[in-house]
């Protein structure tokens, strides 16, 4: 008894001996990250579970620009890693793709530079990755087509050019894209299409071209889409119509062309067409000259007031003082119901206004 109850203690203390030694090496690592000294709990920071650490969340205003260090990779339990800060500099390591347990990555808020590494396309648990907001240049890899797991990539607001990868079509888990304000040039390819469980497609302020496909009235959960600040040609396809659930389509400052189809008109997609100098805008048109003609009919009809109280004072004016009492009463009660239909009509203005 007394030789199985040592030998348990003994078990238990060495566990607990190599689990504090390998937390003691992952914490010499992530202390780089927080810029501690070496002796540094960092589980006072970051979560430790069962001797690893599991999750980093760092907000760091430095003073000083600090780089990732590239031995996070061997963080091997590591799911969830995000970075913000106002000073980062340096390059993504590649060896963030060691990270086969990661789950989100998230890193903000620097001055990154260098291209994204592809071998990110190994994080094959990845749900969520987030590069926003940095100076990061080259092109996105089409190794982040494996990333099957993904339902959100954001590379927006750096310096990305190339095209987007076809590749991408294999994010059969994507709800929201957002590649906008980069450098991205070409046409976007029909295998986009084929992205049915896309909310979210941000595209503006890029430098894409060629025209709006049809096939994008395949992405039937689609829900906003904004293309706007690009050099997109031709005219918009009436089948968009088909997005049921789209809210808002943004296809301002463009070089679109055609009018707007009736399908679109008549649904109930918010549309943003402005700054399209070749675009026939016949719809607006018509708004104008509803609003013309309400103004004019308002204009006469209150004309048409003026003119009956005006008349009947004087006829009433005919009638002797005992009655005076009574005109004026009618008259202002009159002018009331003017200024009333005064505010109906501006209410119509500002209505089409918006
Ligand atoms: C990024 O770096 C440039 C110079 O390389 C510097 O002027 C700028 O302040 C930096 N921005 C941030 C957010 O650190
Ligand atoms: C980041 O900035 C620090 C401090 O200015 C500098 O020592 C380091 O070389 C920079 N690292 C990179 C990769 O530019
Ligand atoms: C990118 O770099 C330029 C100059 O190198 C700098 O002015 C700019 O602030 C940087 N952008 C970001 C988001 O850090
Ligand atoms: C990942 O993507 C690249 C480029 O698209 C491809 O060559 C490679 O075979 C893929 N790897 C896996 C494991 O699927
Ligand atoms: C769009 O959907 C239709 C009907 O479901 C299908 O026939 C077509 O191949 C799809 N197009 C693309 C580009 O995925
Ligand atoms: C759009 O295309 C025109 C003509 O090809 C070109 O001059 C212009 O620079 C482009 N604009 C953008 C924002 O790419
Ligand atoms: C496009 O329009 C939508 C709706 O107003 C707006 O939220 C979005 O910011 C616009 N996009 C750009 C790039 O201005
Ligand atoms: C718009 O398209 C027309 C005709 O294709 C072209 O001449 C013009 O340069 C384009 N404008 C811009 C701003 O891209």
């Amino acid at each position: 008894m007394n030789i199985s109850f040592l030998l348990i203690t003994l078990i238990t203390t060495i566990k607990c001996i190599s689990s504090q030694s390998t937390i003691n090496e992952e914490c010499s690592i992530a202390n780089k990250l927080l810029q501690k000294d070496q002796t540094y709990n960092c589980c006072q920071e970051v979560t430790c579970s069962d001797g690893h650490i599991t999750k980093i969340i760092l907000h760091i205003n430095s003073i000083k620009p600090f780089s990732i260090p590239p031995e996070i990779g061997n963080l091997a339990n590591l799911k969830y890693l995000h970075i913000r800060s106002n000073n980062l500099n340096g390059s993504i390591p590649p060896e963030l793709g060691n990270l086969l347990n990661l789950e989100y990555l998230l890193i903000r808020g620097g001055n990154l530079t260098d291209s994204i590494p592809p071998e990110l396309g190994k994080l094959s648990n990845l749900e969520y990755l987030s590069i926003q907001g940095h100076n990061i240049t080259g092109s996105i890899p089409s190794s982040l087509g494996n990333l099957s797991k993904l339902k959100e990539l954001c590379l927006n607001s750096n310096e990305i050019t190339g095209d987007i990868p076809p590749e991408l079509e294999n994010l059969k888990n994507l709800e929201i894209l957002k590649l906008s304000s980069n450098k991205l040039a070409d046409s976007i390819s029909p295998e986009f299409a084929k992205l049915s469980t896309l909310k979210s497609l941000y595209l503006s302020n890029n430098e894409l071209t060629g025209v709006i496909l049809p096939e994008l009235s395949n992405l039937s959960n689609l829900e906003y889409l904004d293309l706007s600040y690009n050099n997109l040609t031709g005219s918009i396809p009436p089948e968009l119509a088909k997005l049921t659930k789209l809210k808002n389509l943004n296809l301002s400052n463009n070089n679109l062309s055609g009018s707007v189809p009736k399908e679109i008109q008549k649904s109930n997609i918010k549309l943003y067409i402005a700054n399209n100098p070749l675009l026939e805008t016949k719809s607006t048109n018509i708004k104008l000259i509803i609003i013309i003609v309400l103004n004019i009919a308002c204009l006469i009809f209150i004309v048409l007031a003026v003119l009956y109280v005006f008349f009947k004072n004087k006829r009433n004016l005919n009638y002797g003082n005992d009655e005076r009492s009574n005109i004026s009463d009618s008259a202002s009660s009159q002018q009331y119901k003017t200024n009333n239909n005064n505010a109906v009509c501006s209410d119509i203005i500002i209505k089409s206004n918006i």
